[in-house]
């Protein structure tokens, strides 16, 4: 007998509106930072933009079609900024709520439960041009965006999440400059996090207030570190990973502030933080989400002296994103987040694997690893379920193959094929399997 989920469980897949839509010129969309970014030479290694991605600005239903043939039961994904209020401040576009709309009442037809992400990183440029995130009014903007849009699909859409991977965001985006807007300067990339912090803490109580009786959180993307070697050195290389790449985001979330030993080792690039910041910043929050993919192996070959390295253990194990799958991180993760915080309730809202898909000569995508992916987790996910931690859904990180940001149409992630030059959605076999297990709620083969 398969084990089963508890009851009530979320079977979903995640996108997010840059990824998917297209139509970056339609219905009054204004530009964003990932428009320009990927519009610039040798920022996409395959060199696509956002358009047109995978058209669900028009084939939707195509989304929604797929999601039912699986029997998901939940759909996560995200509002663009700009549709809503194309130049960051200003006036609202109705067109662009109406396609939110549209989305979310065919969701809610197909008995799908919309979980909406605010902001999964399409920044109207016009802020950018006035510093972006580093620039503490675009907090203001944000919350305008956010008041406007719940205040559309609040009376439908339940469950809020207000940002997706600050990590990424900050130090992706404005440190290590692999995403949008491409900058290399880690203070600036601090100041981000610490400013999308307290915009995240100002939007709880405006989503509260807007969509009474909904569910809100935040989605951070955790990669657990493990030393390379039991050496000291290796250990504490461990240990500063993850307290940059994890404790920094989850512990002003939860009302402890940033970590001190982490503020000590950032020196003066330490973000600039105004009295009340950090008691916004932890506004009590209803659901955690977990994005989850890899996890990290540290080594300090110089004891401290040199480069910390960050690599991977088992080069068997490498997705066709060179992402090892590390199943037990999940489980340490899952455990460590329990018992150091006990979060209401969790969501995985991420977790899956790119590989190189080909349509075989029968038609379809034979994807043995991905299914081998998803089900090593999911097995780890009821082994920390056993263990008391109260997850309440699963969303495999991506309905169709789509724009993978920096990584273009190189990476397909998708649960279906996407066929690109006709648009064209087939299910991949890991996701007809992964339909199944929906279906009965439990792992079955
Ligand atoms: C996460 C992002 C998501 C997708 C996956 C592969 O960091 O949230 O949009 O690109 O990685």
């Amino acid at each position: 007998m398969a084990k089963r989920f508890p009851s009530g469980f979320y079977w979903g897949a995640a996108t997010a509106s840059f990824q998917i839509e297209g139509a970056l010129r339609e219905d009054g969309r204004g530009e964003t930072i990932w428009d320009r970014f990927a519009a610039t030479p040798g920022k996409i290694v395959t060199g696509e933009t956002g358009e047109p991605a995978t058209d669900s600005y028009h084939l939707y239903h195509q989304d929604v079609a797929l999601l039912r043939e699986m029997g998901l039961n939940a759909y996560r994904f995200s509002t663009a900024w700009p549709r809503i209020i194309p130049g960051g401040t200003g006036p609202v576009n109705a067109l662009g709520l109406d396609y939110y709309d549209r989305v979310v009442d065919a969701l809610l037809q197909a008995n799908v439960t919309p979980f909406v992400t605010l902001y999964h990183w399409d920044l109207p440029q016009a802020l950018q041009d006035r510093g972006g995130w580093a620039n503490r009014t675009t907090i203001d903007a944000f919350l305008r965006y956010v008041q406007a849009t719940v205040e559309r699909l609040g009376d439908r859409v339940k469950h809020w999440m207000t940002f997706n991977e600050p990590w990424c965001v900050s130090i992706l985006g404005h440190e290590i400059g692999e995403h949008a807007p491409g900058m290399h300067d880690r203070r600036v990339a601090l100041q981000v996090a610490h400013h999308v912090l307290v915009a995240h803490g100002l939007a709880v109580p405006i989503i509260r207030q807007t969509s009474p009786g909904a569910e809100v959180g935040i989605v951070l993307n955790f990669t657990p570190a493990y030393p390379a070697t039991d050496t000291q050195a290796d250990w504490a290389a461990a240990r500063e990973f993850n307290v940059r790449h994890n404790v920094w985001f989850v512990d002003p979330v939860m009302g402890r502030g940033y970590p001190r030993d982490g503020w000590a080792g950032y020196g003066t690039d330490v973000p600039e933080v105004l009295p009340d910041d950090m008691e916004v910043a932890a506004a009590p929050i209803d659901f955690l989400g977990v994005n989850y993919y890899t996890r990290a192996v540290c080594h300090d070959p110089a004891g401290g002296a040199g480069r910390r390295v960050v690599n991977r253990r088992d080069e068997t194990r490498l997705t066709a994103r060179g992402w090892e799958s590390y199943p037990q991180a999940l489980y340490d993760l899952l455990l460590w987040l329990q018992t150091e915080y006990a979060f209401p309730k969790i969501y995985i809202t991420e977790n899956g694997a790119a590989y190189d898909d080909v349509v075989a000569p029968d038609g379809r995508i034979h994807d043995p690893l991905r299914q081998s992916y998803i089900r090593e987790h999911l097995a780890t996910l009821l082994r920390t379920l056993d263990a008391g931690v109260p997850v309440a859904g699963y969303f495999c990180w991506t309905l169709t193959d789509n724009f993978e940001w920096a990584m273009g149409r190189s990476s397909r992630f998708g649960l279906a094929y996407t066929d690109y030059a006709t648009q064209r959605r087939i299910l991949k076999e890991s996701g007809k399997w992964f339909g199944r297990v929906a279906r009965a709620n439990a792992l079955v083969d």
